[in-house]
């Protein structure tokens, strides 16, 4: 198989270096996001990227809204916190609210331009949006849905155990057949063109 490269080596990482980024790869990144494709090219994203390498009112809430579990990405040195609301995209038939779809690939495509260029740029549900939104003045009808804990890749020795095992296990993916089929839906797509 024949992967392209920053698809195959991007992992979720959480092993994270204090040293700066170039701002000019910190506004590559938020360009690469806002290059991704949307419902009738609606663009629903809505990113704030807040530095955390210097103290700031928004980096310290930020923090303070990550959960316990996410304690890890205190560290990274930007965050980008991804927003989006269903009215900045198409409403169709059968509950299909693209803004979330939309901003998704947005989110890829700047997870896959940190892996371009050697960062980590890790998504996380595990905080809590009432203290984002205040932090970051977000409108009651926008919906801050992901943090990116971005740096570069740093020592794991803060990491609990499991973490640092993940850090560099295997990928844990159902198998192909399982989620992908041919034909119909439930048909087994089991062997590769
Ligand atoms: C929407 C979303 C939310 C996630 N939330 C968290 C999180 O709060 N904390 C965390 O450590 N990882 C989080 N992750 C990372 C996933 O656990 C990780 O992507 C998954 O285990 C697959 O591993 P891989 O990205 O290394 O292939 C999240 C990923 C996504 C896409």
């Amino acid at each position: 198989m024949s992967i392209i490269n920053e698809i195959e080596s991007r992992r979720a990482r959480r092993g994270l270096s204090p040293e700066p980024l170039d701002e000019r790869i910190v506004a590559e990144l938020a360009y690469a996001a806002t290059l991704a494709p949307s419902c009738s090219n609606n663009q629903p994203w809505r990113i704030i990227a807040i530095k955390n390498e210097t103290p700031s009112a928004q980096a310290e809430g930020v923090r303070a809204a990550l959960t316990p579990g996410n304690a890890w990405a205190q560290r990274a040195t930007w965050f980008f916190v991804l927003c989006t609301g269903a009215h900045l995209d198409c409403r169709l038939e059968e509950g299909r609210d693209y803004a979330y779809f939309d901003l998704g690939q947005a989110s890829m495509a700047l997870q896959l331009q940190a892996q371009h260029e050697g960062l980590i740029a890790h998504p996380m549900a595990g905080f809590s949006p009432s203290k984002v939104r205040t932090a970051l003045s977000i409108p009651k009808e926008i919906v801050p849905l992901v943090v990116l804990a971005v740096g570069k890749p740093g020592p794991v020795d803060a990491l609990s155990d499991k973490q640092k095992t993940d850090e560099n296990s295997p990928r844990n993916r159902r198998p192909m057949e399982e989620v992908v089929y041919r034909g119909s839906y439930g048909v087994p797509f089991s062997t590769l063109p």
